[in-house]
């Protein structure tokens, strides 16, 4: 293995300044001994729910909890369908599988790799209970096409926002869309905790009251347990970190974002190398930054020919959920979403944290031009 010089994620530049903050306050909670639906908890509800234009947080154990829990709390259940996009982290269709529903597989669309509403139209059956877009890499799925697509077929919005954190478009934050959206806190994501996590947004109160008996084996009272449960609660020690980094969320956005918009301008011209459209300026939270690698360009050769340069590179995601060996259950079949597999045989994901420099940006984009035929 080549010698890393530029990491594709890169935890320090958050840490480090936040460290000393970040140990008093575990000090403070280990002196209190409130680790289970503590007061760094609520004040973590409240502010993320706050700063996203959303009235309920529910902090849950995982993202992955979140669309699970939240999808059953808005409803969804056996006999159900629910459209999601072919092209996804497999968390978003475990949600879906987990309250009973069936997933519905939708093909996205090829600029952005966010699921094509003109698809899922053909996939809505009188079964059809919600959509749960993905704004995948940190972009949104446009708000308010969604919301019309939504309204026209009486379906719910589920947000998979686990990857896109105060991402906005057309002034609608993630988040503020749908009936519920689902966060994730893993480390390496905008808002990442020192451990698992996740959170559930929404406007309902009645969602947000039955989450959290759900997290909390189902009881609104203690040894009452009136309705189904579970134990997902996100920790006091993992919000009070998340309260802390909360404040530099939106900068560090901004300079995802401007990392991105320099990687855009130096890719563009050079043949084979397609990064992905932002349609959201701004308000792209790039979470991830993808290009597509195209002839005369080989994906796995130029990722191979940048592990050797010391810079690491990632493929979100490889194979795409329908074609993964443990949902073939579902019953489709290679061809079946043609954009998705030829994403997944194209992308690759460049270095992306706050605290990337423009010189390291340059570095990739240098190391890339090498490998253009002269
Ligand atoms: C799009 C998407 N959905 C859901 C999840 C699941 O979140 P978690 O890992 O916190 O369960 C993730 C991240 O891991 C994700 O990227």
């Amino acid at each position: 293995m080549a010698y890393v010089t530029i990491p594709f994620v890169d935890l320090s530049f958050q840490h480090e300044p936040l460290q000393a903050s970040i140990e008093q306050l575990w000090r403070d909670c280990i002196a209190q001994g409130q680790f289970i639906l503590g007061p760094h908890l609520a004040a973590f509800e409240q502010a993320f729910a706050e700063a996203s234009g959303v009235a309920y947080g529910i902090g849950l154990a995982s993202g992955t909890d979140a669309l699970a829990l939240g999808m059953r709390a808005a409803g969804i259940q056996a006999g159900d369908e629910v459209l999601v996009p072919a092209n996804t982290f497999i968390a978003t269709l475990i949600g879906i599988l987990r309250t009973g529903a069936t997933p519905v597989l939708v093909d996205c669309d090829p600029d952005t790799a966010l699921i094509d509403l003109n698809a899922a139209v053909k996939k809505i059956t009188p079964q059809t209970k919600a959509i749960a877009p993905v704004h995948l890499y940190g972009q949104l799925v446009a708000p308010q096409a969604l919301k019309d697509f939504a309204q026209s077929h009486n379906l719910l919005i589920i947000e998979d926002a686990a990857q896109s954190h105060l991402a906005h478009r057309d002034g609608v934050t993630a988040g503020s869309i749908g009936t519920l959206a689902a966060y994730s806190f893993y480390p390496s994501k905008n808002l990442g905790a020192m451990g698992d996590g996740g959170m559930v947004l929404t406007n309902d109160a009645e969602i947000a009251s039955k989450l959290r008996a759900y997290r909390n084996y189902g009881a609104r009272e203690k040894y009452i347990h009136q309705e189904w449960g579970t134990n997902s609660r996100l920790d006091n020690l993992q919000a009070a970190v998340l309260c802390l980094k909360l404040p530099h969320l939106r900068a560090w956005n901004i300079a995802r974002n401007q990392r991105a918009q320099e990687y855009t301008a130096a890719l563009t011209p050079l043949p084979g190398i397609c990064p992905l459209a932002n349609h959201s300026g701004l308000g792209h939270s790039y979470h991830l930054y993808v290009i597509r690698v195209q002839p005369p360009l080989h994906r796995e050769q130029l990722q191979a020919a940048l592990t050797e340069a010391g810079i690491q590179t990632g493929i979100h995601y490889p194979i795409p959920c329908h074609l993964q060996p443990a949902y073939q259950f579902l019953g489709y079949q290679p061809g079946d979403f043609p954009v998705a597999e030829q994403l997944a045989a194209e992308i690759l994901s460049l270095p992306m944290y706050p605290g990337l420099t423009s010189a390291q940006v340059e570095a990739v984009v240098a190391a890339i031009r090498d490998r253009l035929p002269q």
